[in-house]
This record gives structure tokens, C-alpha cells and sequence, in this order.
């Protein structure tokens, strides 16, 4: 979970429990700077947290959006150098991911919502030798960035029990690879329910928002605890800069600035660059209208207690974020959710 909310003490503990700790890597560059006091760079960053993550022992992993261009490469070069044992990669397609650098130990996992983004990507890893090391199947639910577009988010046929068996079918043509399945899974029961359902592990957020672990700041983790049902929607307008869906807890300060149109278009973070006529990767859309984009880099970063006393924060969560009603640790939390102690 990006920005700086699963940084190492949440990647670690949750290693520690049993499952695979991710990291996210995006803005690593300035939360691991500021907590240095000088700069250092995306692959000194992405090395270093990984390698923190790792210090505790177990399997521990990073997520890499393709949607932060300027970085992407130098992430996955950091996390591979650094052992992590998987690189989840989404925010877009990760076409050229196993070309980047060998991969070595590292598994290779991209991040897809259709059986179309799969087939394609599979054929195009196909002609670099390389067969995706397990797919993450992400469904309309999930916090964050979503895979589909604003008007397929609701039917019926892209729910996650209906993705899962057709992207299973895929999966098992390309190799048989693990499908990890993501996106409003909540319980115990949803674990066990997409296990049955052919699932071979699944990928959660919101549940780990909002432990003592995660780097979310305080407010942060209260805004989820405070909302109700109808409190976390998909922005459109104002939305993410990138195009691309993206889920909100309505009562976020930049969100509710965004929608009144009170602050000044102005990006000077410039991690999510879209493509000029060119085809260079050169302009952030945040930067030119505040009409149809919130700041998201600032936004989220604020979230992150990063430049939080000149930027008002930007908060996402999973659709389940409402039933979210208090903090919690990692270990009672994996405990829950592997079945060993009853719900909290
Ligand atoms: C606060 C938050 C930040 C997230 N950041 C990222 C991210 O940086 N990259 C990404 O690929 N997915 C991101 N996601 C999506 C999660 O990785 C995950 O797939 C999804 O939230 C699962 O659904 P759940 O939250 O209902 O468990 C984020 C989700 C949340 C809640």
C-alpha cells in the first residue's frame, strides 16, 4: 500500500506471521531521504527497505506501479539487487518487467483484472523466455488504483468469484501458475471462500491499514474506522491524474478540496507522468487543471505525514474499509485470518 503506508515494520511483521510482507515502492525515494536527513535515490531507497523488511526473516516482497515511469526500472533493479523474494507489479501493464534485470531469486508477479490483460501479458513475457510466477487477480473492490473502467466497475460479469475461474483457465494454459486472488476480501470465511473457489492465496489491504504497524498516520487510520458504507466511493471527477479509477474516503481533505475546486492545479512531485505527443513521459495532468484531477502524489504522500502541515491529505481504502472499527496488531490480525483465534 502506497504512499508510505506499507513500508518495512509493516512488510516485517507480517513475515514474521506467516505471510508475504509487501512494501510499496512508490515515493521511497523522499520517505527514506527524510528519514536519513539527506538525499538518497529510488534504487538506494527500494534497496534499503527491502532490505530492512528482510532483516526479520521470512518472505518479504515489493510493489512496483508501472504507472511511476520515471522510477519503475531503477525499483525493480533495487528490489531484485536487494532479494526481495517477489516484485507485485500493476498500475498498468508490466509488459517489460522481466526484461529489466535478471530476476534471479526474485518472482515475478504482475497485477491484471481480465483475462485479456493476462493473455497479453503472458505472450509477451513468452517472447522474453519468461512465464509469470503467479498472477494477482484484483477485482472492482480493492483499494487504490483499479484495472477497470468507470462504467465496467459494477457488472455483474467483473466481480471477483467471476474473474477468478476464467483467469484460473488462463493461468493454467500459460503453466499452471498460482492465481493470488484481491480485492474486498475481508475474513476468514473470504479467505477460505476463494481458496475453494481455485484461488491459491489471496493479496490484502485494508485490513492492514489499519494496524499498529502500518505508516498511516493516525487520522489516517481514524478516517477509516469513522466511515460508513457510503463513505468510500471511486472518484471520476476530480480523479486520479492517470486515468485510472481510483477509491476514496469522501471525507479526505484534498478530496473535498478537489471537488470544490480549492486548490491550485500544482504537481511538483512528478511520479505519475503521462505521455506527451511525442511519446515521451513528460507532464502530469494534476499539474495543468485542478477540474478533473486531484493531486495524488502530494495527496497521498500528506496521508503519509509526508509535507503534511502544506498539503491536505488524500485517503484511499478498499470498498470493506467501512466495516474496518478499530486498530489492531499484525499477529491478532493473522491469527483472525488463518483461523487461529475467532474474529475480533
Ligand atoms: C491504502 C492503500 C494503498 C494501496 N496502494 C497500492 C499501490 O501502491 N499499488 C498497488 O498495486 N496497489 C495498491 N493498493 C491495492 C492493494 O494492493 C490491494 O490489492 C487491494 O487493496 C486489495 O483489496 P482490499 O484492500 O479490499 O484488501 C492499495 C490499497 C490500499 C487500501
Amino acid at each position: 500500500m502506497g504512499i508510505g503506508i506499507s513500508l518495512h515494520p509493516l512488510a516485517s511483521a507480517v513475515a514474521r506471521e506467516g505471510g508475504v510482507g509487501i512494501i510499496s515502492s512508490a515515493c521511497l525515494d523522499r520517505l527514506v531521504s527524510r528519514r536519513h536527513g539527506s538525499k538518497v535515490n529510488t534504487y538506494e531507497a527500494v534497496y534499503e527497505e527491502v532490505s530492512l523488511a528482510k532483516s526479520a526473516g521470512g518472505f518479504v516482497g515489493i510493489n512496483i506501479m508501472v504507472a511511476l515511469v520515471k522510477d519503475y526500472n531503477d525499483s525493480v533493479r533495487g528490489a531484485i539487487d536487494a532479494k526481495a523474494d517477489v516484485i507485485i507489479s500493476g498500475g498498468g501493464l508490466p509488459l517489460s518487467l522481466p526484461s529489466i534485470k535478471p530476476p534471479n531469486g526474485t518472482a515475478l508477479i504482475p497485477i491484471v483484472s481480465s483475462t485479456r490483460a493476462l493473455e497479453l501479458l503472458c505472450k509477451k513475457w513468452e517472447r522474453f523466455g519468461y512465464r509469470p510466477d503467479a498472477v494477482v487477480l484484483e477485482g472492482p473492490l480493492a483499494g487504490g488504483h483499479l484495472g477497470f473502467k468507470f462504467d465496467q466497475i459494477d457488472m455483474e460479469s467483473n466481480t471477483l468469484e467471476n474473474l477468478l475461474p476464467p483467469v484460473k483457465a488462463v493461468a493454467i494454459k500459460y503453466g499452471d501458475f498460482p492465481v493470488i486472488a484481491a480485492g474486498g476480501i475481508y475474513s476468514h470465511d473470504d479467505i477460505v471462500k476463494f481458496l475453494n473457489m481455485g484461488a491459491d492465496g489471496v493479496q490484502m489491504g485494508t485490513r492492514f491499514l489499519v494496524t499498529e504497524e502500518s505508516s498511516a498516520t493516525a487520522g489516517y487510520k481514524k478516517a477509516v474506522i469513522n466511515a460508513k458504507k457510503d463513505d468510500v466511493l471511486v472518484a471520476e471527477r476530480p480523479g486520479s491524474p492517470c486515468g485510472l479509477p481510483f477509491r476514496v474516503i469522501k471525507q479526505s481533505p484534498m478530496f473535498i478540496s478537489a471537488l470544490k475546486r480549492l486548490r491550485a492545479p500544482k504537481c511538483n512531485k512528478g511520479y505519475l507522468l503521462l505521455k506527451d505527443s511525442t511519446g515521451t513521459f513528460s507532464h502530469c495532468l494534476a499539474r495543468e487543471n485542478n477540474l478533473n484531477c486531484f493531486c495524488i502524489c502530494n495527496g497521498l504522500l500528506s496521508a503519509a505525514g509526508y509535507n503534511s502541515d502544506s498539503e491536505e491529505p488524500l485517503y484511499t481504502a478498499g470498498s470493506n474499509a467501512w466495516k474496518v472499527d478499530k486498530v489492531t496488531t499484525v499477529k491478532s490480525l493473522m491469527d483472525e485470518l488463518t483461523g487461529v483465534s475467532p474474529l475480533q
